[in-house]
């Protein structure tokens, strides 16, 4: 029996090829690679300046610095997101404040938003769940009229658009993930896009140790001297990862295509009102579909197809337990069951289908007749 995951790289000859040529060359790491790579995620994102770092989470953490969020802090993200999206705010000694969602889509709500700021809240990190973005017109007018910051966590969304704008350009800066279940790969690695200068130069000395000038730079200047300025952290991503990732974006415009396909057989295979229910898309808004969610009607029923569809070989999953329901933040800040009673509801019903380029119209077809099947 073949198991179909819910997320899986798809790697070629060409990529291997692209990271052999890095291995028999100079630089390994901080080498031109690097900044080829940033470069092919600004043309396809439309984003000024990309800064390169070793994960998703590093990216995060780079824009907290970056704007220079601090204890006494806060910053509002959403209930349902992935544990890092708060991490990252934890890291810099701020409080993370959780913004409901909306029940239809599982995004930040700007009205829950709107009503969490106090006067300590810096930023907003708002997260394009599945692959489809927020509503960044009404985070927009909430940042500006606040005079706060607006962070993407797009670590979902490469490739997403919002009323014909790319992830990437919709917020003052946007975090991108490139783990192997995300649209492209470099085994792990991230990117930060944005189109302020100061912003990218800030992340890119953070994520080599604080320090202004990096190895290739002074070796071009012919000097050993360098200054650290303020603490950064090993964030860098190699030459190697970068190769793979400039090989890899060459077949995002294909992949996101068959993505949609995919989404769009299951769309119709739910369309019908009936127990299973996928989440809402927005009008005017191109999804990414890093994730396919359904939402199932009955209590038990989650568990029930969870652990059928794991027997028959496909690898669904939950994705998530509102953050704050974790142990550390339970601890930490007190946090507890119904602070954010939409994301709470919602949890108990939802399911991630499998959804990746490298899937046949036929593993669609079964997950969604196994699914059906356990349906009362
Ligand atoms: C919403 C979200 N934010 C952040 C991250 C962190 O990315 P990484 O795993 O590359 O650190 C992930 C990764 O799964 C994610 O799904």
């Amino acid at each position: 029996m073949t198991f179909i995951p819910y997320g899986r790289q798809l790697i070629d000859e060409e990529d291997i090829k692209a990271v052999g040529e890095v291995l028999r060359s100079d630089w390994l790491t901080t080498g031109p690679m690097v900044g080829r790579f940033e470069q092919a995620v600004c043309a396809f994102t439309g984003a000024r300046f990309c800064v390169a770092v070793s994960s998703g989470t590093a990216a995060l953490h780079a824009t907290m610095s970056a704007i220079g969020i601090g204890p006494g802090d806060e910053v509002i993200v959403p209930a349902i997101t992935f544990v890092a999206t708060a991490n990252a705010v934890v890291y810099t000694g701020a409080k993370p404040v959780f913004a409901d969602v909306d029940s239809d889509t599982l995004l930040i709500d700007p009205v829950d938003v709107a009503r969490k700021i106090t006067p300590m809240t810096r930023a907003v990190i708002a997260v394009d769940y599945a692959g489809q973005p927020c509503d960044y017109d009404a985070l927009r007018a909430i940042a500006d009229g606040y005079g706060i910051a607006l962070v993407a966590d797009a670590c979902h969304a490469l490739g997403a658009k919002y009323k014909g704008r790319g992830a990437g350009t919709l917020a003052d800066m946007t975090c991108f993930s490139f783990h192997p279940v995300k649209h492209i790969t470099t085994g792990e690695g991230g990117m930060i896009a944005t189109d302020d200068e100061e912003l990218a130069k800030k992340m890119r000395r953070f994520r080599n140790h604080g320090v202004m000038t990096d190895q290739r730079e002074r070796e071009a200047q012919g000097t050993w001297r360098y200054d650290m300025v303020e603490l950064g952290f090993n964030y860098r991503l190699s030459d190697m990862q970068c190769a793979l990732g400039v090989s890899q974006v060459k077949k995002l415009p294909v992949w996101l295509e068959r993505r949609k396909e995919i989404a769009s057989l299951y769309d119709k295979a739910f369309s019908a009102p009936d127990r299973v229910s996928p989440l809402a898309v927005k009008a005017g808004v191109d999804h990414a579909y890093h994730l396919y969610v359904v939402r199932l009607a009955g209590k038990d029923e989650r568990q029930k197809a969870y652990d059928g569809m794991r027997r028959q070989g496909i690898g669904v999953n939950v994705h998530y337990l509102p953050v704050y329901l974790h142990s550390y933040y339970r601890q930490r800040f007190g946090t507890s069951d119904g602070l954010c009673p939409r994301a709470e509801a919602a949890y108990g019903h939802i399911l991630t289908l499998p959804i990746h380029q490298g899937m046949e119209d036929e593993d669609a077809q079964y997950v969604a007749s196994s699914l059906r099947s356990f349906m009362s």
